[in-house]
């Protein structure tokens, strides 16, 4: 079967920067603090009336006008997000809708961090069989609304971002560029250890005033156990994936980590013996934007001239679920 290659790519991030003073401003925490623990300097929150379909929407018209393509070539939507603008129905269809797409397939994937990954594995999974021959991959993040701003929230509040990435994926050709394989897992036991536990469907109503008075609706996480398990689930992952592709760490060219904390990083990168040219991380400038981390990597590094065709490179996320996953790509 041929592979799926990658056509474009695109990201749009709110204009608001949110320093690490203004929220020393709203919280107990320091520049200091933020910066030595996880390597964030500032990140990107939206303003009101903005929203992670209209993020999206942006993201989208960048890859497509590097794909050369219209939204009328697109024959399918997986749309990553865990923050959509509504409960129901995903943010894939809003996506069409203001995309003016007739009624293509519209699929929304919520695997939080590793959204990306499993989003792109399902389309890659589509085009790979024929079903659909140009799919939309879009990763995008509003974060910032459900954070508790206040010194209670601060080990979540400082971490996480607003933003948006997206992909064209497109069969592949001859010259064998492109998806070589995904290494895909989840582990429920931890599923409390990064989650919002409200609204949800098992509650009458589905939030109640003593559950927000609770604080229940915010992103809740245990920073020590989330840190714990990524460091060793990531390295994992990029080996597992490159043992299934048939490549070695050795000949990767870039690694592309979620981008969750500067220091995880550090700790993969040292786990896999990479140097720093092999290895591109953007959490200085954007924070944790979850299922938008990898899409945005990925855009600036091509826009960069960091990613040439022909080049290995491997995409790694684990987050909330716990999930966690890597794509392997020759470029
Ligand atoms: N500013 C100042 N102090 C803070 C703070 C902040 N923003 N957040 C937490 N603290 C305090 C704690 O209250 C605690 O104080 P205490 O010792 O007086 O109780 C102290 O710092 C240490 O807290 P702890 O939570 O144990 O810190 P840590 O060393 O584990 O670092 C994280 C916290 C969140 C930076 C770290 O656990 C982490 O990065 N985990 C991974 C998170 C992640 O990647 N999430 C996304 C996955 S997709």
């Amino acid at each position: 079967m041929p592979h799926s290659r990658f056509l474009g790519t695109g990201l749009a991030v709110p204009d608001r920067v949110v320093t690490n003073d203004e929220l020393s401003r709203l919280m107990d925490t320091t520049d200091e603090w933020i910066r030595t623990r996880t390597g964030i300097q500032e990140r990107r929150w939206v303003t009101e009336g903005e929203t992670g379909v209209e993020m999206g929407r942006k993201a989208t018209e960048r890859a497509l006008d590097m794909a050369g393509l219209a939204p009328a070539d697109l024959d399918a939507i997986v749309y990553a997000t865990s923050s959509p603008d509504h409960f129901a129905p995903g943010n894939g269809v809003y996506l069409q809708r203001v995309l003016g797409i007739a009624t293509i397939p519209a699929l929304d994937v919520r695997a939080q961090c590793s959204g990306f990954i499993y989003a792109l594995s399902v389309a890659d999974a589509w085009i790979r069989t024929g079903q659909f021959r140009n799919v939309l991959v879009v990763g995008s993040e509003i974060q910032s609304t459900g954070l508790e701003l206040s010194t209670a929230g601060r080990h979540v509040a400082v971490i996480f971002a607003d933003g948006a990435g997206a992909v064209v994926l497109g069969p592949g050709n001859e010259d064998g560029s492109g998806i070589l394989a995904f290494d895909l897992h989840s582990e429920g036991a931890h599923a409390e250890k990064l989650w919002v536990d409200a609204p949800g469907s098992m509650y009458h109503p589905r939030v109640s005033h003593q559950q927000i008075d609770a604080g229940k609706q915010y992103l809740e996480m245990d920073g020590r156990e989330v840190f714990r398990h990524a460091v060793v689930r990531m390295p994992e992952s990029v080996r597992a994936v490159l043992s299934a592709a048939g490549q070695r760490v050795e000949e990767l060219k870039l690694l592309l980590a979620h981008q969750a904390n500067l220091r995880i990083s550090e700790v993969v990168q040292k786990d896999l013996g990479l140097r720093d040219d092999q290895v591109y991380n953007n959490i200085t400038r954007y924070g944790n934007t979850t299922a938008a981390t990898i899409p945005i990597l990925l855009d600036e590094c091509v826009r960069a001239g960091r990613l040439r065709r022909g080049d290995l490179v491997v995409m790694t996320a684990f987050g909330s679920g716990f999930m966690w996953g890597s794509a392997a790509v020759r470029w």
